[in-house]
């Protein structure tokens, strides 16, 4: 979603093309910039990619003072009309804003007369801060900060003091220094190519930067002091193929090491024994993939956990009237940290008294400052919008949490406990046998690309594979797909079997065995073409085979063919699988 990147510092406008390289991963269908000349403001902005902005710009020369913008649309069509940076009707400020302005009619009406050049929510700031200049910017700056609800990070550039401004209320904004300049950004990652010490601003707050360095206010101009830290320098990320997707799914097998080891080496679970036994519920709370890595961890923990664990979508939780207390726990669960949904999902629970962790990809960032203790998956950084690697992570660290919790409850054996141990040391291994098998699933994805819906069956813990295989491939290859229990198909959907759709069936269990060759059979004798991710074989069905692993285990794995099947399809349909229509990656408005 949205990114913001300013700069004062020599080759600003070079920087901040650079940084919107970085951003692009988030998802944007257009971008722009503004570069502070001597006496007034250049705007550049286009629809589309980073390379169609750079192209238009040319060879413009250079500034010390820059911001820019990758939008992803909200308010408005995609044009260069309604992408940003915004102008201020005499020219004095140029904003570019992440998040929704909530009241921006209210004020539009307020500001009877203006004219605007855009639908966005986002110029009325613009207009705002010329309304409420009176020859001190800084004074513009938090007067309109004062009228704007809803979730903003808003970078501005002021022509009169050659001073960057921002204002930061629920979206992410990263405040950076170094020798060479000082900085603006939506995420610390990206920040941190230039920075070598950054502040995550908090909500509520106006930031000045200047030649002089970083002030911060409240709202009603009080100075504020917000810490600094070094960052984690972020690598620079290498294509395998081409696709960052396909890289991400390759590197699962090491950071599945990786996860456990993180577990383990960052004190664990972290509970007291007394409140692990007066808990009463727990929540696993997240959205699209992160909320199916809940889903999958609660299926398989109610093997052994002796009170209710419940998985919940982020935005159904925040409005929904679910029990909180003291002896709650919630575990919030995103790769990116930043997902708006969690993150106030996160802030009911703590206003209600809960206990909330944070099972994240992502240090320093605001779920993990909303949280009381965050346990980081390790999977290293995610590029592809369709996440992968995390979701195997999440996977590892939810289950060794849930484990602990089992054991201080006394409802884990210390035998239990040291199989799935074993059996996640074997999972790495098992997962490269998949990887090696990638031919065989191209193949399998030339016969599958021309379905006209492709359906995911499987019961009690491989039901939530079928919802992430299922998410996985319609994010990518925008062939429609659903997700079900396997018994409930012939409660309707069995209505839409013929030979045009294929089912893939998720069955790792041995128990239902039985139960899910009847499934198959139910939809190959329709005529659907059936793929069965299975350690087993079953009549009917192509096998796309797993290697046995612990009955704990088995999500990790089987989302792994999974996830190939996806990508394989949506590159035979030529989709750009990084970077799917309509999608972002790191969803930052409710
Ligand atoms: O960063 P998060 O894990 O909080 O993101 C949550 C979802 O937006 C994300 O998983 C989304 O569903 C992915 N595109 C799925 O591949």
């Amino acid at each position: 979603m949205c990114g913001i990147f300013g700069m004062i510092g020599d080759g600003a406008v070079g920087n901040t093309l650079r940084a919107l390289g970085y951003l692009e991963y988030r998802g944007y269908d257009s971008a722009g910039i503004a570069a502070l000349r001597k006496d007034r403001i250049d705007v550049y902005k286009t629809a589309g990619r980073i390379a169609a902005l750079k192209k238009f710009i040319g060879d413009v020369p250079e500034t010390d003072i820059a911001i820019g913008h990758t939008r992803w649309a909200t308010h408005g069509e995609v044009c260069a009309a309604n992408a940003h940076p915004f102008l201020s009707p005499q020219g004095r400020f140029a904003i570019v804003h992440n998040g929704i302005i909530e009241n921006y009619r209210d004020l539009r009406r307020e500001l009877n007369g203006a004219l605007f050049t855009s639908d966005t929510d986002s110029e009325i700031v613009a207009h705002l801060l010329e309304k409420e200049y009176r020859g001190n910017a800084l004074e513009a700056v938090l007067a309109t900060a004062r009228k704007l609800r809803g979730s903003f990070a808003i970078a501005i550039v002021s022509v009169s003091d050659r001073v960057l401004y921002a204002i930061k209320n629920k979206s992410p904004l990263i405040v950076g220094m170094s020798e060479e300049g000082a900085y603006l950004c939506s995420d610390i990652r990206c920040a941190s190519h230039w920075a070598s010490s950054v502040a995550v601003t908090p909500d509520d707050t106006v930031v000045e930067l200047s030649d002089n360095g970083a002030r911060f206010f409240r709202l009603d101009g009080t100075p504020i002091e917000v810490a600094f830290f070094a960052p984690d320098k972020a690598e620079e990320a290498e294509r395998v193929d081409g696709d960052f997707m396909l890289k991400e799914i390759t590197e699962i097998p090491s950071k599945l090491r990786l996860a456990e080891q993180g577990y383990f080496s960052s004190g664990g679970l972290g509970l007291t024994r007394d409140i692990a036994r007066r808990l009463s519920r727990v929540y696993l709370i997240g959205c699209g993939t992160a909320y199916h890595s809940g889903l999958e961890a609660a299926a398989v923990a109610r093997q052994w956990l002796d009170i209710d664990v419940l998985p919940v979508i982020a935005s159904e939780f925040i409005y929904d009237n679910y029990t909180v207390d003291g002896d709650t726990l919630a575990i919030f669960i995103s790769q990116s940290g930043e997902t708006a949904d969690t993150v106030r999902a996160c802030e009911r629970v703590r206003r209600s008294g809960g206990i909330a962790y944070a099972v994240t990809n992502t240090d320093s960032s605001s779920l993990t400052f909303a949280c009381q203790r965050t346990l980081n998956i390790r999977a290293g950084a995610e590029y592809a919008v369709a996440s992968t690697k995390a979701y195997n992570c999440q996977l590892v660290t939810l289950t060794l949490m849930l484990l602990d919790l089992g054991r201080m409850r006394g409802t884990v054996s210390d035998a239990t406990y040291d199989e799935v141990l074993r059996g996640l040391e074997e999972l790495p291994r098992a997962v490269e046998k998949i990887l090696e098998d990638g031919y065989g699933i191209a193949q399998l994805a030339e016969q599958l690309k021309n379905s006209t819906a492709i359906f995911y069956i499987g019961r009690t813990a491989d039901y939530p594979t079928a919802c992430e295989g299922s998410l996985k491939l319609k994010e990518i290859s925008y062939i429609h797909s659903e997700a079900y229990p396997a018994g409930e198909l012939k409660h309707g959907t069995l209505a839409l079997i013929d030979n045009t759709v294929a089912v893939v069936a998720i069955a790792t269990s041995r128990e239902l065995r039985d139960k899910m060759a009847s499934s198959v059979t139910e939809v190959a004798t329709r005529g659907a073409k059936v793929i069965a991710v299975s350690p087993y074989t079953f009549e009917n069905a192509v096998r796309l085979a797993i290697p046995e692993t612990h009955p704990y285990l088995y999500g990790i794995a089987a989302a792994v063919p999974l996830q190939l099947l996806a990508y394989y399809i949506a590159k035979r349909l030529g989709r750009d699988v990084d970077k799917p229509r309509n999608l972002a990656k790191s969803v930052t408005v409710e």
